[in-house]
């Protein structure tokens, strides 16, 4: 028997009932982007995330983009963010005009290290202001990244956001639901970015994304910047940009905010079997920090072997993936700010060792032992 990553088909199964007669809807109205479908989706997954507005946009990488773009911060400056991160993270960054500036993550969690930033902000401290040492930008902004579906530590980096007067982005596109003490993720803050590519816990049947954020001025100039800096036809107060949401896209996530806690139940219910039946095999497995609601958009865990490890369970018919293999300081993209092997150890062990297991909602007892005896043969051939 295979065992797929994920399995889009038995989800789309699952709502398909209450997905047709909506896009019939859509098919009859011609109201084929943003309208009443998205501005439904908004309000239902501002619910989810805990925050007074969400704003839809056409991706995630949109959405990372956008929230930074949005703050106004003086062009040129700088923000801290994770090495072990999807490219859109910094991407977001240097499209707004920005210079990313990478710091190492917690081994465990391999999210965005509150102390290790403020250990760099002290070193950074310069005549009253926060000077990166190597792009010489000033430090405005702190980007941390909800790595695997596990929220980072918000509540520390919201502390040190406020003592140095920076601004604290999220990119929580893996970690729709998901939650620390309590607070949503996506509700820390100045803006969070969210992802609904069709394979993210919460996926659109194509492209979507949204900012969260509690401020009215921000997600104003986010609706605008969506449509052309428009305020209303015809008039354009900002340079914008064609990010805009589809209906049917609209339609689709509207429906499965009212499936996202339970397909996640069923996420966490499968990690949990996972550590049970993996336990006894020289592996790292996820961890979740105290207090945290982690939706396992990813089971990753950790060994020198993966390499050869999944190669083997390839061979088995079972799909693995690496997240993410080469972290972006290692990238030829990001070789302009002079980041070298070895420069943050906790990262390039995450990503010289992860490997992710097949994750969805459905995935069954049976398919679980499947992976896990492919493992067992590998450690004990
Ligand atoms: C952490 C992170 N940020 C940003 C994105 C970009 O989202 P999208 O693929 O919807 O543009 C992704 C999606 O892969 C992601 O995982």
């Amino acid at each position: 028997m295979s065992v797929p990553f994920l399995d889009l088909h038995s989800l789309y199964e699952e709502i398909k009932d209450e997905v047709r007669p909506e896009f019939d809807e859509i098919l009859d109205s011609c109201y084929y982007v943003l309208g009443p479908k998205v501005a439904a989706f908004e309000e239902a997954f501002a619910a989810i995330a805990g925050t007074k507005h969400c704003v839809a946009v056409a991706s995630g990488t949109a959405a990372v983009h956008m929230m930074i773009w949005a703050s106004d911060l003086e062009p040129g400056s700088g923000i801290i963010l994770p090495p072990n991160t999807f490219t859109a993270s910094a991407e977001g960054i240097v499209l707004s005009g920005h210079v990313p500036i990478f710091v190492d993550v917690d081994k465990g969690s391999y999210n965005l290290s509150p102390s290790k930033v403020e250990q760099f902000l002290k070193e950074c401290e310069s005549g009253g202001r926060l000077l990166d040492p190597r792009s010489g930008a000033v430090i405005r902004g702190i980007l941390a990244v909800d790595l695997y579906g596990q929220p980072a530590d918000m509540a520390a980096f919201e502390e040190i956001a406020d003592r140095h007067g920076l601004l604290l982005f999220e990119d929580a596109c893996q970690a729709h639901d998901a939650s620390r003490d309590g607070r949503p993720a996506g509700s820390f803050g100045t803006a969070a970015a969210f992802s609904f590519y069709p394979g993210k816990n919460m996926g659109a049947f194509g492209e979507g994304g949204a900012v969260t954020t509690n401020s009215d001025d921000l997600a104003r100039i986010l609706r605008m910047l969506r449509d052309h800096g428009s305020r209303e036809k015809y008039f354009y107060d900002l340079i914008g940009h064609n990010y805009r949401m589809s209906a049917f896209q609209g339609a689709v996530l509207g429906i499965k905010c009212g499936h996202i806690t339970r397909w996640n139940d069923q996420r966490r219910q499968a990690a949990a079997k996972y550590n049970e039946l993996l336990s006894g095999f020289p592996l790292e497995l996820p961890s979740e920090d105290p207090g945290v609601r982690h939706v396992y958009h990813l089971y990753a865990m950790h060994t020198p072997d993966r390499d050869k490890l999944r190669e083997f369970l390839g061979e088995r018919g079972v799909a693995s993936g690496l997240h993410y293999p080469y972290p972006l300081h290692t990238q030829p993209a990001y070789s302009y700010l002079g980041g070298a092997k070895g420069d943050y150890p906790n990262a390039e062990y995450n990503s010289s060792r992860n490997i992710t297991l097949p994750m969805f909602p459905g995935l069954t007892e049976t398919q679980q032992i499947e992976v896990v005896n492919a493992i067992g043969e590998f450690f004990s051939s």
